[in-house]
């Protein structure tokens, strides 16, 4: 099945004045191996948990499977 599964519309998170990610955007297309690579601290754990929605966005949209959060 096509189409686009993961969208990540300028996704920002702030800890208590520290900016952890900081306006990230990008789609993952269905049945896509997607790779979020950077150096540690960069906010891919940060990243992830957003999208999973066990952590609070700041600012930004995910969307997955259909569902906005
Ligand atoms: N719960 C938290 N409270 C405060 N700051 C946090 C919290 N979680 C992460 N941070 C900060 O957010 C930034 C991004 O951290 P994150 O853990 O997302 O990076 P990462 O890319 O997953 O790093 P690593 O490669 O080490 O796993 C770092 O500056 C980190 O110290
Ligand atoms: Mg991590």
């Amino acid at each position: 099945m096509a189409g686009t599964f993961v969208e990540v519309h300028n996704l920002r998170k702030v800890f208590n004045g520290t900016v952890a990610v900081d306006g990230v955007d990008f789609t993952i297309e269905r049945g896509e191996i997607f790779g979020l690579l950077g150096p540690n601290g960069a906010g891919k754990t940060t990243t992830i948990r957003m999208m999973s929605t066990t952590l609070p966005i700041s600012a930004g949209d995910v969307l997955v499977g259909g569902h906005w959060d």
